[in-house]
């Protein structure tokens, strides 16, 4: 038994926040920041919540599944951003969609969140405990964003993206390869967003070297585990944390035939959210072949990393 994903969807609010405006905010500048961490441009909530852009996402992905609210009988929002301490984020967006009476939790590894929730799902499928998952990651960063400190505000964005996922049946190859997970408890203080009227606060530098030398290695052991060649990875969709955290992982995993993803450069760094609404994107613009592998790997606030290499739905 194992698990595959069936459809993607996402959702971005309307609100588009551009270096050129950030630089009226605080002494920076577009050159700097495209330069520095390669983003343009990113996205910020309105009056939506985390529920509210959880549930645009999953209710898309929803739909291009072909399956109804009623099928799904496990939903996982993988989310560090949410306000509300109960109900859940998943609880939330399963009343708004109409499901029945689906297992439903809020996990929280930051930035590597999706694919942290992506392998509990699969073991989940995988063992007979649920046959319809929906995983989401779910930000609104903008809650917790300190509009005077020029080494945060430039970097986060609001959004969400969501996968379906069904267990596999009889004789189906698995779409979901094992995960590679973990945490670094030496660095926990790296990225937080701490106390009671929180603001993101990071080692910028120490989580750069960190993600520019450590994260390679492990990417490539999701592939060997899920038993693909480096050659043989269609995409891969890094966290969207900088472009040069990416290029410098890049260029260490020997993939020739893989499409990169860089959506930050519209999205900014939208943490849980960032792995599935890159992956939706491609997606949607049929950039990647149905069935090919594409290697998601998530890292950041724990600091914590997981990845694993999934057929493109
Ligand atoms: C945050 C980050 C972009 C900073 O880039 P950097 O090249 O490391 O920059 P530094 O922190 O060394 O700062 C260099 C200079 O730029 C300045 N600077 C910082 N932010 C700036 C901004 N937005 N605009 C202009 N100058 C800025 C600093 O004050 C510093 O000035 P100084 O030399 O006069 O002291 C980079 O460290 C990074 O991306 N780290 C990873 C963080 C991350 O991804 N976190 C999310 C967790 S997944």
């Amino acid at each position: 038994m194992g698990s595959r994903l069936v459809a993607m969807g996402h959702y971005q609010p309307s609100r588009v926040l551009t270096n050129d405006e950030l630089a009226r905010m605080v002494d920076t500048s577009d050159e700097w920041i495209r330069d520095r961490v390669g983003i343009a441009s990113r996205r910020i909530a309105d009056t939506e919540t985390v529920a509210d852009m959880a549930t645009a996402a999953a209710g898309k992905a929803l739909a291009n599944s072909g399956l109804t609210p009623a099928d799904i009988d496990m939903l996982v929002v993988a989310t560090c951003s949410s306000v509300d301490r109960s109900p859940n984020v998943a609880c939330r967006v399963a009343a708004k969609l109409g499901m029945a009476a689906p297992a439903a939790y809020d996990l929280n590894t930051a930035c590597s969140g999706f694919s942290y929730a992506l392998g509990t799902v699969d073991h989940a499928l995988s063992a007979g405990a649920a046959r319809n998952a929906i995983v989401i990651g779910a930000e609104k960063l903008s809650d917790f964003t300190d509009w005077t400190d020029r080494s945060t505000c430039i970097i986060f964005g609001d959004g969400a993206g969501a996968a379906v996922v069904t267990a596999t049946t009889e004789g189906e190859p698995s779409g979901v390869g094992p995960v590679v997970w973990g945490s670094v408890p030496a660095k926990s203080d790296a990225v937080r967003i701490e106390g009671w009227r929180a603001y993101i606060q990071q080692e910028g530098q120490a989580v750069f070297r960190w993600a520019t030398t450590e994260l390679a290695p492990l990417a490539l052991q999701a592939c060997e585990r899920a038993g693909v060649a480096p050659e043989e990875i269609a995409a891969f969709v890094p966290h969207q944390a900088n472009t040069r955290i990416i290029d410098g992982i890049v260029k260490r995993l020997g993939m020739p035939n893989a499409i990169v993803a860089k959506d930050l450069v519209e999205s900014g760094n939208t943490s849980a959210a960032s792995v599935p609404l890159a992956l939706s994107k491609l997606v949607e613009r049929r950039e990647v072949p149905s069935g090919a592998p594409v290697l998601l790997f998530g890292f950041g606030g724990g600091l914590t990393y997981a990845g694993q290499v999934v057929r493109c739905p």
